[in-house]
């Protein structure tokens, strides 16, 4: 089922190499990186990787100058000094994990792209990880709750065929619903490497060191706090990890009876509306999709227009398709980490939609095409766009820049140079300008 993300051919799993183009793609401890440009993205990790050691050193050596230079209580003392070992111990293990499988720091030498914001760190996801991997041990329940839920709605048809995971993370869910749906197989994507990568140690049968430092500790004791990440039951045979870009996902259409998205639909695409033909393409016919996690959007990722309520998302997948046939919301606990004071709850929507082959034509939003989708890819002249009328200029210099050949992202830099937009919004604004002038030539 696997496509090569370079140019569509058909691709062997391991090693990773396109039967069309040739190309072979890197792995990284036996995790394939499907992307169309691997090194790219590696680069970034490591880029990511030298920006955390000095970020850790830079904390370091502002605490450690403090316990030099301050006249401090005894128990700030204590606390400052085990954070400062927590610290180093932390770098210690995070290299470790990135080490083994390949990846050292580098000095960034191409700037960070554009992604969902929070997401730009190698450890953006660590508190994720533990709660994957070791609170179930000090009684912590939102794994049980989170399988629990999906549970609820598959009922009662559990069996799940072959599963796609997007956005796995450190792939507790992903495993969980592996075993608990029997599925054939589950291929559990993601493009953030230390989650991937504890979890593929973790459902090896291994256990991984790692230090949690808990944003508000309860006491000295949990300033860091070791811990040693593990699975509690052996994963079984079929689950398959590997790094991919839930945006040029390199899978046959139809390859998948089951897609899930957990903790996904509100973080990483701008627009859930043009994600869900993907999510659609993605199944056979008759297929489900699992959604599971809250709808909180980033303002600064997702317009006003696309942070949609439940309401709205049930209506939008009927609109492309599919058609949700049981839905639940559960406010669940969300990161309280047994170590830390803080902890959350969210409203978590867990719903199951079954791929239908005939759209409602009065709701059948026309399926957006891939270039819309994917601001990388080269933007056609497409049929109307001779007699379109802009109803604002930016629309009628977007419209001139659109020569077959630039992609979304390129039509947004030479409007940065020429126009002075802002370099943050020009790609997402452009993005939506495109859009728009795309549904209006269908009218
Ligand atoms: C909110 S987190 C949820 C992670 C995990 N499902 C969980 O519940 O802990 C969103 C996940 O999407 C991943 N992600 C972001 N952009 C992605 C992309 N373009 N392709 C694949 N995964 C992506 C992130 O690395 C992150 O693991």
């Amino acid at each position: 089922m696997l496509q090569c993300p370079r140019c569509g051919g058909s691709c062997s799993a391991l090693p990773p190499v396109c039967k069309s183009c040739g190309f072979g793609f890197p792995t990284y401890a036996g995790i394939p990186v499907l992307v169309a440009r691997p090194h790219e993205l590696v680069d970034q990790w490591s880029f990511r990787l030298a920006e955390f050691e000095a970020s850790n050193d830079a904390t370091r050596v502002r605490i450690i100058a403090d316990v030099a230079t301050k006249s401090l209580s005894p128990g700030a003392r204590a606390r400052l000094e085990r954070l400062a070992r927590g610290l180093a111990l932390q770098r210690e293990r995070i290299v470790a994990v990135l080490g083994e499988a390949g990846i050292s720091a580098l000095a960034r030498r191409s700037p960070e792209p554009e992604g969902v914001p929070s997401e730009g760190s190698i450890t953006s996801y660590l508190h994720h990880v533990h709660r994957d991997w070791a609170w179930d041990d000090e009684g912590s329940i939102e794994n049980r709750e989170a399988l629990a839920a999906v549970a609820r709605v598959l009922e009662p048809q559990p069996q799940l065929g072959a599963v796609l995971v997007i956005g796995a993370g450190a792939c507790r869910l992903a495993s969980d619903l592996h075993a608990y749906g029997r599925a054939d197989v589950t291929i559990a994507v993601d493009i953030n490497p230390l989650p991937m990568l504890v979890a593929r140690r973790v459902i090896a049968g291994d256990s991984v060191r790692l230090v949690e430092l808990p944003v508000a500790p309860r006491d000295l004791e949990h300033v860091f706090v070791e811990r040693s990440l593990h699975a509690e039951h052996v994963v079984r045979d079929g689950f398959v990890q590997l790094f991919a870009d839930a945006f040029a996902l390199p899978f046959a259409p139809g390859s998948f009876d089951t897609v899930v998205t957990p903790w996904f639909i509100d973080q990483v695409p701008r627009d859930l509306a043009s994600f869900l033909p993907v999510i659609r393409g993605l199944l056979r016919p008759g297929g489900r999709w699992i959604n599971h996690g809250p709808l909180i959007y980033h303002p600064s990722h997702t317009e006003l227009a696309a942070r949609y309520g439940s309401d709205e998302v049930l209506a939008l997948a009927k609109a492309a398709g599919l058609v949700v046939q049981r839905s639940r919301a559960d406010r669940l606990p969300y990161l309280q980490s047994p170590a830390c004071t803080r902890g959350r709850a969210e409203m978590v929507f867990t719903f199951v939609a079954a791929r239908v082959e005939v759209v409602e034509p009065e709701l059948g939003a026309p399926t957006p095409p891939a270039w819309i989708v994917d601001r990388s890819l080269s933007v056609p002249r497409f049929d109307g766009l001779d007699g379109y009328e802009p109803p604002h200029p930016l629309f009628g210099a977007v419209v001139r820049l659109i020569d077959g050949e630039r992609s979304t992202d390129q039509i947004a830099a030479v409007l940065v140079r020429d126009f002075h937009l802002p370099v943050d919004a020009a790609g997402q604004g452009v993005g939506s300008c495109l859009a728009e002038i795309w549904r209006a030539t269908r009218q």
